[in-house]
């Protein structure tokens, strides 16, 4: 089959399209003919060696697709069966096994390259606003990099629960997408902490939603209200430098959390609870999904390319 690996850490050129064995499930696995294969931004991460790993590697870690055989011991996936997954490396790739405990059945007529497109950013967005901090109506939420694929997406649920949503973005089409979405109030990144202060009477945010990291950390700290809380959950921009304590006390005894969904989709059951909701909005069109690009999987340098340099919207596929 084909795949892209990664031999060494490194830029996008590091990138190969490549013939790999088939892989073969395991007890407990199941083998999926892929559809889809969403991009993230994480999948940067695994290339660049920041969350080190053994070489060669194959990245990706979201697709859809048809289960074409089961391992031992598989019980509730049957082959032809169609399922998306999330956090499953391996899956920029033409078939993919995937533990059967992290596979989710797709509901009648959802199509696969949109299952592939929701599922690891809409189950990020849905503990990070349900969660990590369960927002409540009438709370201000802050969203950095609001047309991103995981802005969209925060921007519509913090909308389902009656926020008030200021969004940050770099352009002006950033800005039409976050609108379009829901966000009621979109500023760029220069001066944004007195943008929200503004807005907010001078009271600061609930929430800052902040995947962007470095260059965006002090100005969320700074946005938030006493008590609020900083949900730190990616780095776009680059890692933030060690933090001092004392930070949170002077901003007004404020939270600190760096989450991963991992620790929110710990159990099956946890898992498809989130799924269920998820998927759900996305068949009644409560959630929608913006694909902005789909790229032949052996051009997946290009689609690195286009998410580090700042010029894609919503989501990213793979084509295998
Ligand atoms: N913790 C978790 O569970 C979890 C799960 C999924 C994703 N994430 C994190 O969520 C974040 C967004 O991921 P995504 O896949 O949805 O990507 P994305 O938001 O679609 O793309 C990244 C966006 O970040 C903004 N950005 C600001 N400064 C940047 C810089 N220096 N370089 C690149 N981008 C910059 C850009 O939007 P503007 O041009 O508008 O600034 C860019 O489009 C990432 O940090 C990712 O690691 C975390």
């Amino acid at each position: 089959m084909r795949a892209i690996v990664v031999p060494a850490y490194g830029d996008s050129s590091v990138l190969e399209y490549a013939e790999r064995p088939d892989p073969e499930p395991g007890p407990g696995e199941v083998l999926v003919e892929v559809a889809a294969t969403g991009v993230n931004f994480i999948d940067v991460y695994h290339r660049e060696g920041r969350y080190p790993m053994p070489l060669p590697l194959v990245p990706g870690n979201e697709g859809a697709g048809t289960v074409t055989a089961v391992g031992p011991g598989v019980t509730d996936v049957v082959p032809g069966d169609r399922v998306a997954w999330a956090s499953v490396m391996g899956s920029y790739a033409a078939k993919v096994v995937v533990p059967a405990e992290k596979a989710v059945r797709l509901p009648e007529g959802l199509a696969p390259d949109l299952a592939a497109a929701v599922l690891l950013q809409g189950l990020t967005a849905h503990y990070l606003t349900h969660s990590t901090y369960a927002i409540r109506s009438g709370d201000d939420v802050l969203v950095h990099a609001a047309a991103g694929g995981m802005g969209l997406l925060l921007v519509q649920m913090a909308k389902l629960r009656g926020a008030r949503v200021i969004g940050t973005v770099s352009s002006a089409e950033k800005e039409k997408l976050a609108r379009q979405a829901g966000a009621d109030e979109v500023v760029g990144y220069e001066g944004f902490t007195e943008a929200v202060k503004e807005i907010t009477d001078g009271a600061g945010v609930h929430v800052v939603y902040d995947g962007v990291g470095a260059t965006t950390f002090d100005g969320s700290l700074a946005s938030l209200r006493p008590r609020g809380m900083m949900a730190l959950y990616g780095a776009a921009s680059g890692p933030v430098p060690p933090f001092d304590p004392q930070r949170l006390n002077a901003g007004g005894s404020l939270f600190l959390t760096r989450p991963t969904l991992a620790h929110y989709t710990a159990t099956r059951e946890e898992l498809l609870s989130r799924a269920n909701d998820l998927l759900g909005w996305v068949a009644s069109g409560a959630v929608k999904v913006h694909i902005s690009q789909r790229y032949p999987l052996a051009e997946a340098r290009r689609a690195h390319d286009d998410l580090e340099g700042r010029r894609t919207t919503g989501k990213l596929l793979l084509i295998p």
